[in-house]
């Protein structure tokens, strides 16, 4: 971010999530396709911490494998173990190597970041005004607390009727009638002055209902030796960015949330959604498009997606890594996925193309037409029922009904050519490695096994003939 403090950030993430009910660590349930804990990484990315430090326990090794096979950030990440969960101020005690690390070369205005792991919604600008928020007022710690309607299950923020200074966080478990009846919450998300949290974190005892090491125990230290605590209030409208993950209801709630928002980004875009409520935005980046695109209801957009002027996709159609130009309409029920499509295209209903799929200008594919790693040249046209695989197909041809590549022999794929002008008859075999000449006509029902000379028709057909029945009386 800048270059007058130091930025460590601890993210806890070793708890079970036994009310998941799953078998996967809570830490990598997916919102919209992505692990819980890649999203709040991501988010990170924008503070450019100096390292972040990942407190892992219940399955770690496979939090690990995730997290290093999906993480696109540049910042260094630490693991540490907590072998039992015994509260969070032991979990961040499991990072205290690190920080010592970072304090011994930053001593001044050094600061640790403690996030939970399973708050994927939180934004990074609500984490930039904690860190103004303690620049500015000096601090030992900053809390982000949040006035929710329901607070039951939350630490309460205890503030001095006096002067409003918070003076305590009290946990449901330890809190009186009284206690519970305050709304504004610890969202878990504190930043720490570096040395006053390496200095008291030890100190900590687990004198309390849960028998736990709370890290919230740091706050009443802080009040009893008189040093500056502040605070950043989220309102009530805000407070879905720290709401976390226990339940499954939970996960779904924060999907829609999430949803919202995403579908929110892609309408000030220009784009019309035709279903604000039922579109699926699983992106792994920021969509780029043209003016006048119409998305209708049940569209699933994943990864990278780039869309052109006047582009307009149907009714439940599942778009995946996909280039597409001007002008193209993708009619409902189609999976698109790793391909491009250029200007002037119609696909579907019910089409498919497979990864790294090209086609031409003004192509049409057309219902229940297969496209696998194939380039289909301008204007060429597969109307119905298809499965065009590892095939490069020129420009003006016109693939008949039920045009098969035989692309696979049971080891390898092969690769069938058809150049430009042809025209494939309906219920045709292709059977790969094979060629087709330009301005070649294969006659319906052929299986082609060798070349197809150009400028001649080709058909394989045994002849037609009828038997008389026998009618036995
Ligand atoms: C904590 C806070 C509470 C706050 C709430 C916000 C404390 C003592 N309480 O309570 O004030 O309102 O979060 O959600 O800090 N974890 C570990 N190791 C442990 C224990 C927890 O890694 O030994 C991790 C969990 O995986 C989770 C996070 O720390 O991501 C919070 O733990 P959790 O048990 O959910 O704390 P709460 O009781 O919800
Ligand atoms: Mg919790």
């Amino acid at each position: 971010m800048n270059s007058d403090f130091e930025l460590n950030v601890v993210i806890l993430a070793a708890g079970i999530g036994s009310r998941m009910k799953s078998n996967l660590p809570k830490v990598l349930q997916p919102l919209a396709n992505k692990p819980l804990i890649l999203h709040l990484l991501n988010t990170l990315q924008g503070l450019k911490p100096a390292q972040c430090i990942i407190v892992y326990g219940h399955q770690g090794e496979l939090v690990k494998q995730t997290i290093c096979q999906n993480n696109t950030n540049d910042f260094a990440i630490n693991w540490a173990f907590q072998e039992q969960q015994n509260g969070t101020a032991h979990a961040t005690l499991q990072s205290i190597k690190y920080l010592q690390q970072s304090l011994a070369t930053k001593p001044k205005n050094n600061f640790t970041l403690v996030l939970v792991g399973d708050t994927p919604l939180l934004q990074i600008d609500t984490l930039q005004k904690l860190i103004t928020t303690q620049m500015q007022k000096q601090s030992k710690l900053t809390l982000l607390t949040a006035k929710v309607a329901n607070p039951f299950g939350y630490g309460r923020i205890v503030r001095n009727a006096e002067n409003q200074q918070i003076s305590a966080i009290i946990e449901e478990k330890d809190a009186n009638e009284t206690i519970k009846k305050i709304k504004e919450i610890n969202t878990g998300i504190l930043l720490f002055d570096t040395n006053f949290l390496i200095q008291n974190l030890p100190k900590v005892n687990n004198n309390n209902a849960q028998k736990e090491y709370y890290l919230t125990d740091l706050i009443a230290m802080a009040v009893n030796k008189n040093l500056p605590i502040a605070s950043n209030v989220l309102e009530e409208n805000q407070s879905w960015q720290t709401e976390g993950v226990n339940t499954k209801l939970q996960l779904a709630n924060l999907e829609r949330i999430y949803q919202k928002h995403q579908a929110e980004k892609l309408l000030e875009k220009g784009i019309t959604l035709l279903n604000l409520n039922n579109v699926e935005i699983r992106l792994s980046q920021e969509i780029i498009c043209g003016k006048d695109v119409i998305i209708d209801s049940g569209v699933i957009l994943e990864g990278k997606i780039v869309l052109g002027n006047n582009v307009k996709i149907g009714a439940n159609c599942v778009l995946k890594n996909m280039i597409i130009e001007d002008n193209v309409i993708i009619e409902p029920f189609c999976h698109l996925e790793n391909s491009i499509i250029k200007n002037n295209c119609s696909i579907g209903p019910f089409a498919r193309l497979r990864p790294n799929s090209e086609l031409g200008e003004n192509v049409h594919i057309g219902n229940f037409v297969e496209v696998k790693k194939s380039m289909i040249g301008k204007n060429s046209k597969a109307g119905h029922l298809s499965y065009l695989g590892d095939a490069i197909i020129g420009e003006d041809v016109n693939i008949g009904a039920g045009t098969i590549t035989c692309n696979y022999d049971g080891k390898h794929k092969h690769q069938t050519i058809i150049n430009n002008k042809a025209f494939i008859g309906s219920g045709t075999q292709l059977v790969a490695p094979v060629e087709i000449g330009e301005n070649a006509i294969i006659g319906a029902g052929t299986t082609l096994t060798k070349t197809a000379p150009e400028n001649q028709i080709t058909v394989s057909r045994s002849p037609q003939k009828s038997i008389n029945k026998k009618i036995k009386k």
